[in-house]
């Protein structure tokens, strides 16, 4: 099972049954080897949103989010305190998996703008300190980009070798794809192609065909792409699918997943299960990554940041994706932490502490959401345990949980847009009404990624501010924006988006929370996760948070860690807490949170 189709299918079955360097003043040379200086750039201890621009502000009435909608809400994202934006992808694009499939990857989709509207978004964020991240899609392009039109036109064109083509393999004289491999998106990952009379393999959509990776004349048209960007004053890329870009060279037949039963099984889409030993994560991507990394340190001066989706399955191999030599990613995405998708306390506490010492010092990279995935609502579960969607008895304390374990972490924190106002997942609930292709052809089982892409719910007027208008918004407001927006949560003090605002405040400029070093503290409690943070001045904060829906009191012993204290400074705590607290005995209500500095007299 692949990577994307991993986390979706999991997600389904589990689901149904500080005012420091930023990207705009930036520039710590790259390349310095203490681990001090690996903390030394812009994005460490940075906050990244990421925005879905089709979804985020419509700024022209055609229920469709653009360029000049973001440049609008700048000034929010500045009060939130974000340091950049990654943008999913806005190049021209027929739109078949909404932009990663790109035809063109040096303009910008006239749906969401022009290219003045963008050096605008980049200057104007710029003033506020934000840097803008774009989305660099590796490892396909459209079948409908000017590249892969030449490369099918024939065997013998300058670009033939651009894609991974392939003869059939005559089987009783029938013609059958070269091997079992399968798409994430359901199907073979082989098509015919009658022109060329042989197929081409595609990982994602049929109109999504891989690039052959192998051809340095591909290599060195993409490295101009992301020199194209620098130059137009990007702050770094996040690189989708980056593990996918290698497949065996000898087209070997995936081994098959086997059921309980002793059968392949059977995924969403009705095709049996494969592994993805030969389609993903293979050695060859690290000499691509290292040949980027050189590129865009040289274009962009070392202030470049390069982001990787990297679902993997161990911090060794997440561990890698920085480089032998930090040559590589400068940040490869954990998702050994914000997918877990249960409070499991010990889970928990195991994979954040692998982060702290895993990863030799290197930055770890938290992420609970994105467009792929359910929401954060996802942890909230009903009473046998199962998570569920919606607005239930602690949506919002379990929101502060996650938001506290996101940014009081020592980790870059990447969040996404609506995380801040408590968003929930909204998924379709009839198959005619799917955007998402993946969710039409794996409904029921598979309903797609449309119920974490909604737009943004700003107020509680006509398509929730989204767009000018009445306008028909591309995908339907979910009915809670009458009270889940941000006018309503800017005026509710204990909003969610309040302890956002709040929580990172804290991570900008108090020094602990902002760089010092982390210990799990009461490593065999199995209900409250609590973390010392302490800066080099000495100043320690610690942090807990109650993973179950009863009350709980912890106490701590600090003494063990070389911090004396008399008592705690509050610095923030679930509305409604209990108190006073003490390092005696902290008291926390249901899935509540207490973050307070240690006094030492
Ligand atoms: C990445 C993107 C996802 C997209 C896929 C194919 O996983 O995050 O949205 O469908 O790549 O490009």
């Amino acid at each position: 099972m692949k990577r994307i189709g991993a986390v979706l299918l999991l997600l389904t079955a589990f689901l149904w049954s500080a005012g420091e360097l930023t990207p705009a003043q930036q520039s710590a040379p790259a390349g310095q080897s203490s681990q001090t200086a690996k903390r030394d750039h812009w994005w460490n201890n940075a906050v990244i949103y990421e925005i879905y621009p089709r979804s985020f502000q419509d700024s022209n009435g055609d229920g469709i989010g653009d360029l000049n909608g973001i440049t609008s809400r700048l000034g929010y994202l500045q009060k939130l305190g974000v340091d950049a934006i990654w943008l999913t992808p806005i190049y021209p694009s027929p739109q078949v998996d909404f932009g990663y499939d790109i035809s063109n990857y040096e303009a910008v989709d006239s749906q969401y703008g022009t290219m003045a509207d963008f050096d605008r978004l980049v200057s104007e964020a710029k003033k506020r300190n934000i840097g803008i991240i774009m989305d660099l899609v590796l490892n396909h392009t459209s079948d409908k980009d000017p590249w892969f039109e030449e490369s099918a036109s024939s065997r013998t064109n300058p670009k033939a070798d651009w894609y991974m083509w392939r003869d059939a393999k005559m089987v009783d004289g029938h013609r059958e794809p070269p091997n079992n491999w399968i798409s994430d998106f359901g199907g073979s990952a082989w098509q015919w192609d009658p022109a060329r009379q042989q197929y081409y393999y595609h990982e994602f959509y049929v109109q999504q065909p891989d690039l052959n990776w192998n051809n340095p004349q591909v290599r060195g048209a993409m490295y101009n792409v992301a020199r194209f960007w620098i130059h137009r004053g990007v702050a770094g890329f996040r690189l989708d699918a980056i593990t996918a870009l290698f497949e065996d060279p000898q087209d070997r037949d995936e081994p098959y997943v086997l059921g309980p039963d002793g059968k392949p099984s059977i995924d969403a889409y009705g095709d049996k299960e494969v592994t993805d030993i030969y389609t993903n994560n293979l050695p060859e991507v690290h000499d691509v990554l290292r040949e980027l990394r050189a590129a865009t340190n040289a274009a962009g001066g070392g202030r470049v940041v390069l982001i990787g989706e990297t679902y993997l399955n161990s911090i060794a191999d997440l561990h890698k994706m920085y480089g032998a030599h930090n040559d590589e990613l400068q940040l490869p995405m954990d998702m050994q932490v914000g997918f877990i998708n249960r409070f499991d306390v010990g889970l928990f506490r195991e994979r954040i502490d692998e982060a702290e010492t895993g990863l030799n010092g290197d930055e770890p990279l938290f992420v609970f959401d994105n467009h792929d995935n359910p929401r954060w609502d996802r942890y909230q579960t009903d009473a046998a345990g199962a998570p569920t969607f919606g607005y239930g008895p602690h949506h919002d304390d379990i929101g502060r949980v996650i938001a506290t374990v996101l940014f009081a972490s020592r980790d870059t924190a990447m969040m996404y847009y609506g995380d801040e106002i408590g968003m929930v997942t909204t998924p379709p609930t009839r198959k005619e009404d799917v955007r998402d292709p993946i969710g039409i052809k794996g409904w029921p089982k598979e309903k797609g990624r449309d119920g974490e892409r909604t737009p943004m719910q700003w107020n509680a007027g006509p398509d929730a501010g989204f767009s000018s208008d009445d306008a028909k918004t591309w995908l339907p407001i979910p009915s809670s924006y009458k009270t889940v927006n941000v006018a309503a949560e800017e005026r509710e003090p204990d909003s969610m988006l309040h302890w956002y605002q709040q929580i990172i405040a804290l991570k900008r400029n108090d020094p602990a929370l902002h760089e010092g070093e982390e210990t799990m503290l009461n490593r065999s409690d199995d209900h409250v996760l609590s973390w010392l943070r302490k800066d080099a001045n000495g100043e320690a904060v610690i942090v807990a948070c109650n993973f179950t829906d009863q009350p709980q009191t912890v106490r701590f012993n600090l003494s063990a860690l070389g911090v004396s204290g008399t008592g705690l400074k509050t610095l923030l705590e679930t509305p409604g807490a209990p108190a006073p607290q003490s390092i005696d005995a902290v008291a926390l209500g249901p899935f509540g949170v207490y973050i307070g500095q240690v006094r030492s007299k």
